[in-house]
């Protein structure tokens, strides 16, 4: 008897000639994702990017949500410009306190300014943003990507852009189902992914995250707070991991994971 699962066939990929392009590099590319806005994606990104810097690493962070970029604002480095290479083919990324930094906001000095797109020009952006941002030497690249099952997610993960995901939820019951749904997405496009995180826990929503870990069948890797201090801190463009004490642990979580993925990659 043939006791072998079947084999799960993934869904053919249109993009395969791209992710030749973009796949000659030597760092560990990891993304930050859910399926539901506003749950601290944006937040999340930033602090892994400045810990890992802080902790020696050198680091990239590309802001993956094309039409509306929130790290520049994240770091209170709006206004500042990417420029390009005297060829015109490769973009500067911004150097922020020992991160370098690419979006779509670096781009443009007009904040406000909308970014009007439709799906496939968002693709080619990721595209560039991956194979022509001159990154220089790095360990590690976190890629803050926008929320949902489409467009952006869809092609970091189809383009292999992404070695794992982190997933990030609140413990509300729609944020549950939309991680859900961007987990078994990343499963069935093959990108591993390395826990998740409950952010705004607490009072006001509570703490699900036994219940979460056992719905989604993936490691929490810890709790945050919804608190006025996480809110302040970010609204002063600084990095929570490395000023709020009771975050220490959940940093070094997550900085654990990280370097772990590193070592069982082939990249040195
Ligand atoms: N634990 C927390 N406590 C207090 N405020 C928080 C916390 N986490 C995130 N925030 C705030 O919540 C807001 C949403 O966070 P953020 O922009 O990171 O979400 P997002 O998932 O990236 O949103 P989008 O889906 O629009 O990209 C921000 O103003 C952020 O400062
Ligand atoms: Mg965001």
């Amino acid at each position: 008897m043939n006791n072998d699962k079947p084999k799960q066939e993934l869904p053919v990929n249109p993009f395969e000639d791209q992710k030749t392009r973009i796949s000659n590099r030597k760092y560990v590319r990891i993304g930050v994702h859910s399926g539901k806005g506003g749950v601290g994606k944006t937040f999340l990104s930033v602090n892994i990017a400045y810990s890992l810097a802080d902790a020696g690493y050198r680091v990239g962070l590309l802001d993956a949500d094309i039409d509306c970029p929130n790290v520049a604002k994240f770091l209170g480095i709006e206004g500042k410009i990417a420029t390009k290479n005297q060829a015109m083919t490769m973009i500067e990324p911004v150097l922020s306190n020992g991160v370098k930094i690419i979006s779509t906001a670096l781009l443009n000095p007009q904040s406000e300014a909308p970014i009007i797109i439709r799906g496939p020009i968002k693709h080619n952006m990721l595209v560039n943003f991956l194979s022509s941002t001159n990154w220089g030497e790095l360990d590690y690249l976190i890629i803050d990507l926008p929320p949902g099952t489409a467009d952006v997610p869809l092609s970091a993960m189809q383009l292999s852009a992404l070695d794992a995901l982190i997933l990030i939820t609140t413990p509300t019951k729609e944020a549950i189902l939309d991680t859900a749904r961007a987990k078994n997405m990343a499963q069935k496009l093959g990108i591993q992914i390395l826990g998740f995180v409950e952010n705004m826990s607490g009072s006001i929503f509570g703490t699900k995250s036994a219940e979460i870990e056992k719905r989604l069948g993936i490691e929490c890797l810890g709790s945050i707070e919804l608190s006025l201090e996480i809110a302040q801190t970010n609204e002063q463009g600084e990095i929570a991991f490395l000023k709020i004490g009771s975050l220490r642990e959940i940093r070094e979580k997550i900085k654990q994971t990280i370097e772990k993925e590193k070592m069982k990659s082939n990249i040195s």
